[in-house]
């Protein structure tokens, strides 16, 4: 589990986007878009999910890109070349249902823009025709540009700044493209009021939409129920039952509630790690 290479995709102090390449052969032979790894820094650390940007099956390795957003997160940026992680587990979760459904759009915010990249090449290998819709809050902060035009026959783009595509949200182009018809499916991936939104807009279309869901894990495995979310009134575990939603039938609300459970406590460990007197 070595790093073999590692890029900073976004490096500014409003936001750090790390692409690191693991050698991880077992998880490369198997993964597929959709499912997770849940990876380990170090032996006392926490566990973190984490999709699989790309894996090289004959190399034996997986592209991993994630935000530094807590303590975990920012430990595992500053690993380098040559350093391992404890421990990786995967692939984990549900696989996406890869069809030819027709014509798709796939919507990314953030970086969830990562976790739509092995959905929109499967589904495009499939055969669909896919619209890709990008979001970033600037375009300093936009990923994967280059890689998700390879595998969308459309792709476009939405900044709230208006520096790069369209100024506004991915759901203003969202609706938009809805609107001209024939879309069989959206798949969408981001922040959940993103997510939230993004049910709301293609609701009275009566498109399918599909969202894989970043609720808060622990085991990973279905053991300790933090992961759960509401779905159609069922509670579901986002590990082992999801991570992949009917968007349609999330009780969002909860959802986003249960988000921020660890919010202080993951600011007030971040001040202790970094030096600074907690307040
Ligand atoms: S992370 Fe523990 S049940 Fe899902």
């Amino acid at each position: 589990m070595k790093i073999i290479s590692k890029k900073k995709l976004i490096d500014n102090p409003g936001m750090k986007i790390t692409e690191i390449n693991v050698s991880a052969p077992h998880i490369a032979a198997k993964i597929k878009a959709g499912e997770f790894i849940v990876l380990m820094v170090s032996e006392n650390g926490e566990r973190i999910p984490l999709t699989v940007a790309r894996a090289d099956q004959e190399k034996g390795t997986i592209t991993i890109i994630f935000q530094e957003a807590g303590l975990s997160t920012t430990l595992l940026g500053k690993l380098a070349v040559g350093d391992s992680l404890y421990s990786i587990v995967g692939p984990l979760g549900h696989a996406t249902e890869i069809k030819n459904y027709g014509k798709v759009i796939i919507v990314g915010g953030g970086v969830g823009i990562a976790e739509i990249y092995p959905v929109a090449a499967a589904l495009k290998k499939a055969g669909n025709h896919v619209t890709t819709i990008l979001g970033a809050r600037t375009k300093a902060m936009l990923i994967l540009e280059k890689e998700l035009k390879e595998v969308s026959d459309e792709l476009l783009i939405a900044t709230d700044d208006g520096s790069y595509g369209k100024k506004g949200f991915t759901t203003d182009i969202l609706k938009e493209v809805l609107s001209k018809g024939g879309y069989s499916l959206v798949y969408a991936v981001g922040p959940i009021p993103m997510m939230k939104n993004a049910a709301s807009v293609t609701r009275p279309f009566n498109v399918k939409t599909i969202v894989s869901l970043n609720a808060v894990m622990v085991d990973g495995t279905g053991m300790c129920g933090s992961c759960r979310v509401t779905v159609g009134g069922s509670v579901k575990f986002s590990c082992v039952d999801g991570p992949e939603f009917d968007a349609h039938l999330v009780e969002w609300e909860e959802l986003g509630k249960r988000n921020q459970i660890y919010l202080e406590k993951e600011k007030h460990i971040c001040k202790l790690a970094s030096g600074a007197a907690p307040k």
